[in-house]
């Protein structure tokens, strides 16, 4: 800080914690989450980051992939948690918003959408694959990533995910990637790539731990994992996982509380006390003072509020 400023005039950078932790040799835990009271809790918690993954079309949204995703639905989510982050005990915990499906197709379609997601709060942008618009230059390919490269020119921190990518699932199928020497040898070449192109972090999804082990060792920008062993600098898990609401927990993931029971219980128990009524109780309600009802009560029982209002139905004539 420069001598004299005051803190109100630091610079808040919150995506500096993936650097710092990647020196420090400290693992990160980030969160996928799409809404504002999750947003806060896991802030509240502590989390190092927070991911509004575009997984939300499974866990929030009830599709069967991530291909429905659409930005408006991003738009609307981000927004949320920045919201819900906002009002945390931790204000400035970053937050990746992902670029849903076809969103960066072209590289203006990338920026605009990219710029859309960062005005609504987000601190950086999340895009699966390492090959964006590859292009010939006199009679070679160039081999950059012209997307990532004006992504960065625009302002705009990204953070780049190889291995499983689920956009791509319809071409990759689903399967765990880095099995064979030339596998991995090409998700290390992805992930020198993305470094290359200014990725400030690699999501490395199901792939074998040796080979994100391997890439974590190679690569200056952290790795952050799901479903890639712990040799990686982070790790990434989706909240409903996370706190088991989906009922079943998948091979990479850990349900460190089984909360659809405990919310299965709370709903059959306010069911039985509604049809009991249990709920509400006196502490639930607000009472007319006794000497207003004794009058009300009269009142009405001698006929005197019917008599005095117009009970005709409203609708009689249509
Ligand atoms: O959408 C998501 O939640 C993700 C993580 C699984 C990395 O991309």
């Amino acid at each position: 800080m420069e001598e004299g400023a005051s803190p109100a005039h630091r610079v808040m950078f919150p995506l500096s914690v993936f650097k710092t932790k990647k020196e420090a040799k400290i693992p990160l835990a980030m969160v996928a989450l799409s809404d504002a009271p999750s947003a806060q809790i896991a802030c509240d918690a502590g989390l190092d980051a927070i991911l509004v993954g575009d997984s939300l079309g499974n866990t929030a949204l009830g599709f069967d992939s991530t291909i429905p995703v659409t930005m408006d639905m991003m738009a609307h989510h981000v927004a949320a948690v920045v919201r819900g982050v906002k009002s945390s005990s931790r204000p400035d915990v970053p937050i990746v918003a992902d670029m849903p499906f076809g969103s960066y197709a072209t590289v203006e379609r990338g920026v605009e959408n990219a710029v859309r997601l960062m005005q609504l709060g987000a601190h950086a942008v999340k895009v699966e694959g390492a090959e964006h618009q590859e292009r010939l230059v006199d009679d070679y390919i160039w081999k950059g990533n012209l997307l990532l490269e004006v992504l960065r020119q625009t302002g705009v921190p990204v953070m780049g995910h190889i291995g499983f990518t689920p956009q791509s699932q319809m071409v990759l199928g689903r399967v765990v990637q880095g099995k064979t020497v030339a596998d991995a040898s090409n998700l290390l070449e992805q992930a020198r790539l993305l470094q290359q192109s200014g990725c400030f972090a690699v999501v490395l999804e199901a792939m074998t731990a040796q080979v994100a082990h391997k890439i974590t060792e190679k690569l200056l920008v952290p790795t952050i994992g799901i479903g890639a062993g712990n040799g990686c600098d982070g790790q990434v898990l989706v909240w409903h996982d996370l706190v088991g609401i989906s009922g079943k927990t998948l091979k990479m993931a850990k349900a460190y509380a089984h909360t659809r029971q405990i919310w299965t219980d709370a709903l059959r128990d306010y069911q039985r006390d509604v049809e009991e009524k249990v709920f509400p109780a006196e502490d639930n309600s607000w009472l007319m003072a006794p000497e207003e009802f004794r009058t009300f009560d009269e009142l009405t029982e001698r006929g005197w509020v019917e008599d005095d209002f117009d009970n005709s139905d409203p609708f009689a004539d249509e």
